[in-house]
């Protein structure tokens, strides 16, 4: 909770209104029934997204600048040009049931701080960026933070573009047919400090009953892709000992492995989101099937300690089920400490404000956790309904929204220095 030294006056005042009105705008495209949004990367309605992001930024008076990655650079002068820019922002993709704030809040936080300088007429020193991070939920193609991966060089440029989506489509072509496949270089933006808004997406911020979370580090994640085959065969004639039903050995693996994790440690996040049986037929026993496992702790040694149980436990499961399986690490995001620097502004910003808050650690992933390797990174979060996230149901209140964006606009002034 609170006690740091209160950061200088409030620079600027949030419009509560224009910034709630900008995630509505954003939430139509891809919208669905149940007012949640399918607007996954490289689609065409992310495409709509990102031609209003950079229609909005242009009207307050941005240079847009893209990446090779697709990533989107909204970028408002300092008066020192050449400075290191205070980049702020989040990611404008969704899942495939996804919400109207995971990720889209942060990119909308950023541009209200840029429109709220504007309104104040306040000149900084380093230029303040906005940022649309590049396919961060990793559904339709995977592994996910992929253009925050890119700019801070965690993936070799070649393997990014060379991505196959569930479709096969080539991630470089699908960036070119949408037009955003740029050609800034990531040398060009020097990064001074990255903050990221974002909903918490769990439940701590609102058992506290703190409008904000100063968010220390994000818990570290892997993914795995388990592939198990067995044969086709027909379901009537093909009695049950002699099966090989690469789904139902599957089955068996991924509940064995769920009650390991669980037994490694009670924090453990052991998830089987995507399953793939082949050749999907009623009347079939499924010759092949394949699934994607999403696994976190805050804990590397825990990572470390059940990744080493999935391909054995996988291996003698599948052979009691006559088939043959095998493990893939299709990605590796390592638990992430905040800069305490950059944490501690965000802190100070808050008490500023004079706004409770709590500090806590992130079980979502984020593209802070990239940047973060190559530029002091910290978060801030604000409360969502019952912890709720990655569903329809997804939802913040105006009220919050808009201290969150007071809180990132103070601790973005103080970073890029308010010139007098
Ligand atoms: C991204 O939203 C994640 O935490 O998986
Ligand atoms: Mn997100
Ligand atoms: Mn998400």
């Amino acid at each position: 909770m609170s006690g740091e030294k209160p950061t200088e006056a409030p620079k600027c005042a949030i419009n509560s209104e224009r910034l709630w009105s900008s995630i509505m705008g954003m939430a139509a495209l891809g919208g669905l029934p149940g007012g949640g949004c399918d607007r996954q990367a490289l689609t065409d309605t992310d495409r709509a997204a990102r031609d209003l992001f950079v229609e909005w930024a242009r009207a307050a008076g941005c240079a847009i600048k893209i990446d090779q990655f697709g990533n989107i650079f909204a970028i408002r002068p300092g008066a020192r040009p050449e400075a290191p820019a205070v980049l702020l922002g989040s990611h404008l993709d969704t899942q495939p049931h996804g919400g109207r704030f995971d990720g889209i809040y942060g990119v909308m936080a950023g541009l209200e701080v840029v429109r709220a300088m504007n309104d104040a007429q306040i000149l900084t020193e380093s230029p303040i960026a906005v940022v649309n991070w590049t396919n961060e939920e990793g559904v339709r193609f995977a592994p996910g933070l992929t253009g925050s991966k890119g700019f801070a060089g965690i993936l070799p440029p070649s393997a990014i573009a060379d991505m196959r989506s569930r479709d096969g489509a080539r991630f470089t072509d699908e960036l070119e047919r949408i037009g955003y496949r740029g050609d800034m270089s990531s040398s060009t933006l020097p990064v001074a400090a990255y903050l990221e808004a974002h909903i918490e997406q769990g439940p701590v911020l609102e058992r506290a009953g703190t409008p904000i979370g100063v968010v220390t580090g994000v818990q570290g994640v892997r993914w795995f892709q388990l592939t198990v085959e067995g044969a086709d065969r027909h379901a009537g004639t093909t009695s049950m000992d002699v099966r090989r039903d690469s789904f139902m050995a599957t089955a068996r693996i991924i509940l064995e492995l769920r009650n390991a994790a669980l037994q490694l440690s009670g924090d453990v996040r052991f998830t089987a989101g995507r399953v793939n049986v082949m050749p999907g037929s009623t009347n079939t026993v499924p010759g092949k099937t394949v699934v994607e496992i999403d696994l976190r702790h805050p804990d590397e040694i825990v990572l470390d300690r059940m990744e080493v149980l999935i391909a054995p436990t996988a291996a003698r499961i599948a052979l009691e089920e006559r088939c043959i399986a095998r493990v893939e690490r299709t990605m590796d995001v390592r638990p992430v400490h905040f800069d305490s620097r950059i944490v501690d502004s965000i802190a100070a910003a808050a008490a500023g404000r004079n706004e409770r808050f709590t500090r806590l650690a992130s079980g979502a992933m984020h593209d802070a956790s990239s940047i973060a390797q190559i530029a002091p990174s910290a978060m801030v979060f604000v409360p969502c309904r019952d912890g709720i996230s990655h569903a329809e149901e997804e939802w913040a209140e105006p009220e919050h929204l808009a201290i969150g964006c007071a809180v990132l606009a103070d601790a973005a002034c103080n970073l890029a220095r308010v010139v007098p």
